[in-house]
């Protein structure tokens, strides 16, 4: 029966690598709204703005080649938002809000998913913005980095997604072919990033009202959690 089971797992899983999404993926970006309500009486729409300018920091700066960490990016997303709702945060507070982004809660599904999937022998990678250091951060404080073979950064290739180059960063580090490795994200501009490389993608909808760009590509899955990746992966 062993021998069974090893080669039933091996076919399951030999030729699929996941990259999984940290930030909105595994770590929920609306953990900070409890800190922020010292500030605003509307920490939703502040959170909102805020990871929104964090995320167009990083395309722009991908696009002039003028890379600052994913943290840096972060802060300065931070002091525009705060400005926009003219609201005065000192240095402390600043500092006090970016610690709470560095340790973010992950999502309920994530621990329970990914056990599974090691189970199942996937090989499993953290993929993201954020530097090794920062994600390693992150996962260690949600009791989740056991489960990642490796923590792939774009800051080896200082550039943000989806610059085709941080793709190509992960495959070269994973050591996997695009058309074998999935990646997992609940943010669409990766999952076209990373179809548009030639790997597999699988979109987490956490948000029910989010919808998919129009671009003409579509992943190929899209899941409400992580806990239907084993039937889903098994599928395709
Ligand atoms: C990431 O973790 C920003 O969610 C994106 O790379």
């Amino acid at each position: 029966m062993e021998a069974c089971t090893k080669r039933v797992r091996a076919d399951l899983t030999q030729m699929k690598t996941l990259a999984f999404d940290v930030y909105g993926t595994l770590i929920d970006t609306n953990g900070v709204t409890e800190a922020l309500a010292q500030h605003t009486s509307d920490p939703q729409s502040f959170a909102r703005l805020w990871r929104a300018k964090q995320l167009e920091y990083s395309f722009r700066r991908g696009l002039m080649k003028r890379y600052v960490s994913f943290a840096e990016c972060t802060r300065q997303a931070l002091i525009y938002t705060a400005g926009y709702y003219a609201i005065d945060l000192n240095d402390a507070e600043q500092d006090a809000l970016m610690d709470v982004y560095g340790k973010l809660p992950a999502f309920a599904d994530v621990a329970p998913a990914l056990a599974d999937l090691r189970t199942l022998g996937y090989p499993t990678f953290a993929f993201s913005n954020g530097t090794a250091a920062a994600v390693r951060t992150l996962l260690e404080q949600a009791d989740l980095a056991s489960y990642f073979r490796q923590i792939i950064s774009v800051e080896a290739v200082a550039s943000f997604k989806p610059d085709p180059a941080v793709y190509a960063h992960f495959l070269t580090q994973a050591g996997s072919q695009a058309e074998d490795t999935y990646l997992i994200s609940s943010n669409p501009f990766d999952v076209l990033g990373a179809l548009s490389f030639g790997m597999q993608a699988i979109w987490i909808k956490r948000d029910p009202k989010a919808i998919f760009d129009p671009w003409g590509m579509e992943p190929v899955a899209t899941l409400s959690d992580l806990t239907e990746l084993p039937r889903v992966l098994k599928e395709h």
